[in-house]
């Protein structure tokens, strides 16, 4: 019998819904390979629901993607919502799916391919292998915040006038499962755990500090690194293929995986998935936007998209053959030398041809 996997699929705005079929069309060319049935159902979510229906997530869009086995997303947001009342912008789609899903661990892998090294602006990237785990519903994203008016001074005599909060606050809970996580991964993988945090400022890295060498203990075979979060962007930049898995909270690990874009050569090359409660729904998506510059030309990269079906398969269903499967026929079609424009660069002498949308996704799916 043929197992039967049902995928909430949240095209979004922008590139969203090219990419997103894009990554349908792999997952179903090689699910039908492999005696898998995949249904698919359609949500609304950022920009295009509050058109429809006035907000950016709709209770019946959170409902499905609760009902749903896992959840793929494209991406969110546009020029055309960038006036709307904060409390509705097309973000609030995103961190309503992550909070209201429970999805707490994002991870975020970064590596070259092969054949991309001179997209990436770094002279000598050398063998680059990380991931990111950033704790996605806690921190300064979900902390209280607010407006006031302020009657005082400061002490040069400027009036304050009105004054805005964002707040960053983490429970020993909320930081031990997701180092746990860290940790477990680091198992998996070469052994090594890299912290990043603000120790040296915020009473919050502290105590990310003091849990992380409290549970290092539990894992003897897991060097532990601690870096402040100034340091760790240079280091990312000067040393890159010495991190193995980083752990960090949710702002820190959203800058640091746009810059882990930047590293391996776009952005568009990156998938993520965010992962929580076992047995309840993942959310699985590129780190990147909605490139409202691209949309609706065929120009988008989708292989983050796919990589995220990917790590779908791997994460939420243990399809490990499937998922490899899928990540190898994008290590083919890049060896091949198939370019999208974002991976398309000047002293890439690999035979490289500039394709769309469509085309490199085909590819893909003869490469499987
Ligand atoms: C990301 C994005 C989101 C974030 C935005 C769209 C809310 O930048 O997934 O990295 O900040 O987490
Ligand atoms: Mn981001």
């Amino acid at each position: 019998m043929a197992k039967k996997y049902n995928i909430a699929v949240i095209p979004g705005d922008g590139i969203g819904p090219e990419i997103t079929e894009a990554a349908i069309e792999v997952l179903e060319a090689v699910c039908e390979r492999n005696n898998i049935e995949i249904f698919t159902k359609e949500l609304k979510a950022g920009g295009i629901a509050i058109d429809e229906f006035g907000i950016p997530l709709p209770q019946e869009t959170i409902a499905a993607a609760k009902e749903s086995d896992a959840v793929l997303l494209g991406a969110v947001g546009g020029p055309k919502w960038d006036n709307v009342d904060p409390e509705i912008r097309p973000e609030r789609a995103i961190l309503g799916l992550r909070s209201g899903l429970g999805l707490y661990a994002n991870i975020r892998p970064a590596a070259i391919y092969e054949g991309l090294e001179a997209a990436s602006p770094l002279k000598n990237p050398g063998k680059i292998d990380f991931i990111i785990v950033r704790e996605l519903t806690g921190g300064i994203y979900f902390g209280k915040n607010g407006v006031y008016q302020s009657g005082e001074k400061l002490p040069d005599g400027t009036v304050k006038g009105k004054i805005a909060y964002d707040t960053e606050s983490y429970s020993e809970g909320e930081i031990n499962r997701i180092l746990k996580i860290g940790f477990e991964f680091a198992m998996k993988r070469r052994k090594k755990l890299t912290l990043v945090d603000k120790a040296n400022v915020l009473v919050s890295s502290r105590m990310w500090r003091n849990l992380a060498r409290q549970m290092s203990f539990d894992y003897p075979e897991v060097e532990l690194e601690c870096l402040y979060v100034d340091n760790a962007s240079m280091q990312l930049i000067s040393r890159p293929s010495s991190f193995d898995v980083i752990v960090t909270s949710n702002l820190f690990g959203d800058i640091l995986s746009d810059e882990a874009g930047q590293i391996v050569g776009s952005i568009g090359m990156l998938p993520s998935a965010s992962i929580g409660v076992q047995g309840e729904p993942g959310l699985f998506e590129p780190i990147h936007g909605s490139a409202p510059d691209l949309t609706g030309q065929d120009r988008a990269n989708p292989l983050a998209a796919i990589l995220s079906a990917a790590m779908m398969m791997r994460t939420m269903f243990g399809e490990e053959e499937v998922a490899y499967s899928i990540e190898n026929a994008v290590r083919k079609t890049l060896a091949a030398g198939f370019r999208t424009g974002d991976i398309t660069f000047v002293g890439d002498n690999n035979n490289v041809k500039l394709v769309g949308t469509k085309e490199i996704t085909k590819a893909v799916i003869d490469n499987l």
